[in-house]
């Protein structure tokens, strides 16, 4: 049972979400706050219970106090991470998620369900040069599997210490990204020399990550509609002294921030986000159908706008971190249609020979994510 203090900053934090606050964005102004204040070990469990009440929200009763639901989120998830059987699939089915999800996805695992309802991985990227030194460093750390033909860097941290504070992360050794958010960088599998766009680079992990598997040789132009986040990306890039990228500012319409034709193109789109339900519960309550439809409108825009920029035999990588039926396959196979002059690439970096891959959480003990990849003919 949680202190009493933690149930009433957890119960101020869920004040803020109701009055329209994300609760993620809730948490790090919390956390910015606190960061000097309080010990880590109590911002950890502050976090811990305002997720808590997200995932077993519809086990509560809105008749209680926040504090009162808080410690009942707290007490179900104690239980069932000592034994998940004892939550039903059906009652998982029916209360862990929107009830529109079922019609958006082609199934709806019960694995996933239960991987749902329990605290997510935390993982990190090393720089490929620094891997060793980063889990000696850190030590409370465990490698990704293995997949065949790609060598991940990956590593699972099982501490608790906080990690942006460690001289390691300030020097840009390495970097908080999920296992999922890796894979999609191995998918790319760019070579040292090639040219790259990272379409929708946003802050920049993915461009990151390409740089370091290029050795820092070569180019990437790396995009985003919003001029905010390009300029954390140069924050983080410069951290990570990843010097073979130029950013361009792109809305993502017909008009392109250069002429140049690519060896690789990756559109890492914007999405629903149901693959990274486990991390932020709150979303699952917030996202809507409409969404999922909007979304991938957009996306099947990108994708058409940036086609012609894709050289003859270069790649484009599809990426988005949803499970949907229309943000996922349905975009690959539009794509596919109405562009016969790209042919299907098998993600062999991944260990796979299919073009399209489903990435569950379940499985990967990460966010879930979908990728598709092409070859211009
Ligand atoms: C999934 S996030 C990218 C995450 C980023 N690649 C990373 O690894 O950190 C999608 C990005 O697409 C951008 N975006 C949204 N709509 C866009 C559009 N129409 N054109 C270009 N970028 C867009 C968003 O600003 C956001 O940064």
């Amino acid at each position: 049972m949680q202190t009493s203090p933690v149930l009433n900053e957890a119960a101020r934090i869920l004040q803020q979400v109701q009055a329209g606050t994300p609760a993620d964005a809730a948490l790090r102004e919390n956390l910015a706050r606190t960061r000097h204040v309080s010990a880590p070990a109590r911002r950890r469990e502050v976090s811990h219970a305002v997720f808590t009440y997200f995932r077993w929200w519809r086990w509560l009763s809105p008749r209680d106090s926040l504090q009162t639901q808080v410690a009942a989120a707290l007490a179900l998830q104690q239980r069932f991470d000592q034994s998940p059987a004892s939550v039903k699939p059906e009652a998982l089915a029916a209360r862990a998620v929107p009830d529109w999800l079922a019609t958006e996805m082609d199934a709806v695992p019960a694995a996933w369900l239960q991987q749902l309802q329990r605290p997510p991985a935390l993982w990190i990227r090393p720089q490929q040069a620094e891997a060793t030194a980063v889990a000696t460093a850190l030590r409370e750390c465990e490698p990704a599997a293995p997949l065949s033909g790609t060598t991940l860097a990956a590593l699972r941290y099982t501490g608790t210490r906080d990690l942006f504070l460690t001289q390691q992360f300030q020097n840009g050794q390495f970097e908080i990204q999920d296992l999922a958010s890796q894979l999609v960088g191995h998918a790319c599998a760019p070579q040292p020399g090639e040219i790259w766009w990272d379409t929708c680079a946003g802050e920049g992990g993915k461009t990151m990550h390409l740089s370091d598997l290029m050795q820092n040789k070569g180019k990437i132009w790396a995009s985003d509609r919003s001029l905010r986040r390009l300029d954390q990306l140069k924050k983080r890039a410069a951290r990570a002294k990843a010097f073979n990228y130029r950013s361009a500012p792109w809305e993502g319409g017909e008009k392109l921030p250069t002429k140049t034709k690519f060896d690789g193109v990756l559109v890492d789109a914007p999405c629903s986000g149901i693959g990274t339900w486990q991390r932020n519960p709150h979303a699952r309550w917030t996202t809507q159908p409409t969404d999922v439809h909007e979304l991938a409108a957009v996306q099947q825009r990108l994708l058409q706008h940036v086609a012609p920029s894709v050289k003859s035999g270069g790649r484009l990588i599809y990426a988005v971190c949803t499970l949907a039926r229309a943000e996922t396959t349905a975009v690959a196979e539009a794509f596919s249609t109405a562009h016969p002059e790209f042919a299907p690439l098998p993600l062999t970096s991944l260990g796979s020979e299919k073009s399209s891959l489903m990435l569950w959480p379940h499985e990967l003990n990460a966010n879930g994510m979908f990728i598709a990849a092409w070859r211009r003919r």
